[in-house]
């Protein structure tokens, strides 16, 4: 039995102590209060501004929680148009979520943009594939056939001489992205909503690497992301090898420039955006002697370009690909040869406990990752999660992309909800926005402020959550310094601007 001392200590008692008898109205107040006090954000003091727009905020929460069909317990695609209308959302939104710690390069920039802009160039042909799918390419010439591909047509050509042009376009927006109306029945299971997931990065993929889209591409995806009130980005990316008109191919040192380049006058046109930062990835179905030569190559990148490679990564399913240990002799050259690689590894992703898979998470951490990409089933490691808790080891949750990719169905039951209550180093992400339709960080800091931290998170939560985005970057420490200033002017510029108005009022829009 544990019973609380008048100055705030627990102590164990044996069975008929005297508190087990009589419980004490003030000793279960500071108990209630001591543990909220483990949460996230739960040691944050917040100014009187900022406590007026928590007690609305919590209120707003509740008034969201009582309604029959909470976002949270439903799929996303279900839940979107319910949180677009959630003053919280709305309040969300203007938020200074400091940076976005978890996205993949050909996922970073919405699908409507990529029809109506990038499908509008000339010279961009389509083929439809036997599996009801689409391919496109650019190229000078009619293009080369593939399997996959027995007939091209010009989209130019195409697109006028049809009747409903607009409809068309929808179903290419369909081709790129996982959303459906009946996500339950689309998805029945992880394998199949995990193969239509990888086979949508094939359709985007044509067009992205198209070299002269993708420094569109990388300035629109920063828009996208300043227009959410997100200040910085570290990106995942494979670092394509893109193509011209004619079929020549870039290297992927072309790539990163074309990044940075991106990024410079991404950052002159903006100049309250902090940058944007590379973490290099390889696909985990690779060879470990492949594996080898991309973790070589990518000590020569950040060497050569240290302000723009933050480190290293493997992608792909956990489930069904190769573990991390399976890659030790790999991931382990650069300690061995005396270098430096950071690691960012995503681990975790699994609901399959007790697996070598599940295992990586533990791997991670003996090769000294940085953070840890999900670490949804770092709840179920003791051990694992104190030794990630001491080293500083954020967690880079992205609820929605496990809700869609099927390891939880109802947010409320994430086990996150343990991370976030006992105050874990943890940051929150997006994953794949186009895939997902989840664009910024908005919708999945509602999942997680709303859903898994209940009516407990609170304003300090949302805003020690935002603040570890910063301070759990790859940033060296001038810089982390530098921004955590930055978005704190624009966290108190948000609160002043948005604590005065009535709780009556619709919201804060
Ligand atoms: C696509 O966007 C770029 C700017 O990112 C713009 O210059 C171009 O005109 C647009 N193209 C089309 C076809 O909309
Ligand atoms: C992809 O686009 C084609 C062409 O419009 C369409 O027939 C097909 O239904 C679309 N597929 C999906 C999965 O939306
Ligand atoms: C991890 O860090 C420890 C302590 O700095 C070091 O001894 C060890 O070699 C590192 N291991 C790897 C794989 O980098
Ligand atoms: C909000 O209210 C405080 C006093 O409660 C006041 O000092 C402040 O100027 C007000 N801000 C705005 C934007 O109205
Ligand atoms: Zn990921």
């Amino acid at each position: 039995v544990a019973c609380l001392t008048n100055w705030g200590v627990l102590v164990l008692l044996g069975w008929g102590a005297v508190c087990r008898a009589a419980p004490d109205p003030t000793q279960r107040d500071s108990l209630i209060r001591l543990e909220t006090s483990r949460q996230i954000g739960g040691t944050v003091t917040l100014t009187p501004a900022e406590t007026k727009m928590d007690a609305r905020l919590r209120w707003m929460k509740r008034r969201e929680m009582s309604r029959p069909a909470f976002p949270p317990a439903m799929h996303f695609f279900k839940a979107k148009p319910l949180i677009e209308k959630s003053p919280i959302f709305a309040l969300l939104q203007k938020m200074p979520k400091g940076g976005a710690l978890h996205i993949h390069s050909s996922t970073l920039v919405s699908v409507d943009w990529l029809v109506s802009n990038v499908t509008y160039r000339p010279h961009c042909y389509i083929c439809f594939t036997s599996d009801r799918s689409v391919r496109f390419v650019f190229s000078a010439g009619y293009p080369w056939l593939t399997w996959d591909c027995s007939y091209w047509y010009l989209l130019e050509t195409l697109r006028a001489k049809m009747g409903d042009p607009a409809a068309f376009d929808n179903s290419l927006i369909q081709n790129l992205t996982m959303f459906t109306e009946e996500p339950d029945l689309a998805y029945p299971s992880q394998d199949v909503a995990w193969e239509k997931f990888e086979k949508k990065f094939v359709v985007a993929s044509g067009l992205i690497t198209h070299a002269p889209v993708l420094r569109d591409y990388l300035y629109q995806g920063l828009e996208e992301l300043r227009r959410d009130n997100i200040m910085y980005l570290e990106l995942r990316s494979g670092l394509a090898r893109t193509y011209e008109l004619d079929g020549s191919r870039h290297d992927k040192l072309w790539y990163l420039k074309t990044f940075q380049e991106a990024t410079q006058q991404f950052v002159e046109d903006h100049p309250d955006f902090l940058g944007t930062r590379i973490i290099i990835t390889v696909h985990r179905s690779l060879s470990v002697s492949r594996v080898k030569a991309a973790v070589m190559e990518a000590i020569q990148m950040q060497s050569d370009f240290p302000d723009v490679v933050a480190g290293f990564d493997l992608v792909g399913r956990e489930d069904r690909g190769r573990n991390l240990w399976y890659f030790k002799d790999a991931l382990l050259l650069p300690a061995n040869l005396g270098l430096v690689l950071p690691y960012f590894f995503h681990a975790g992703e699994t609901d399959e406990e007790g697996t070598d898979v599940d295992e990586n998470i533990l791997d991670a951490l003996l090769l000294n990752t940085t953070r840890i990409g999900h670490g949804y089933a770092l709840p179920h490691h003791p051990l694992a999660k104190e030794l990630a808790r001491a080293g500083n080891v954020a967690v880079e949750l992205c609820p929605i992309s496990n809700q869609v990719l099927r390891l939880v169905s109802d947010l409320r039951n994430h086990p996150a909800a343990v991370l976030m209550s006992e105050g874990h180093p943890l940051v929150i992400s997006s994953d794949d926005p186009s895939l997902f339709g989840n664009a910024g960080l908005s919708y999945d800091f509602y999942q997680a402020f709303v859903g898994i931290g209940g009516l407990k998170a609170n304003l300090g939560t949302l805003k020690e959550l935002a603040a570890n985005s910063i301070k759990y970057s790859s940033l060296p420490p001038h810089l982390k310094e530098a921004g955590l200033l930055h978005w704190r002017e624009k966290w108190d510029t948000f609160i002043s601007s948005n604590g005065n108005q009535s709780r009556t009022t619709k919201g804060f829009v």
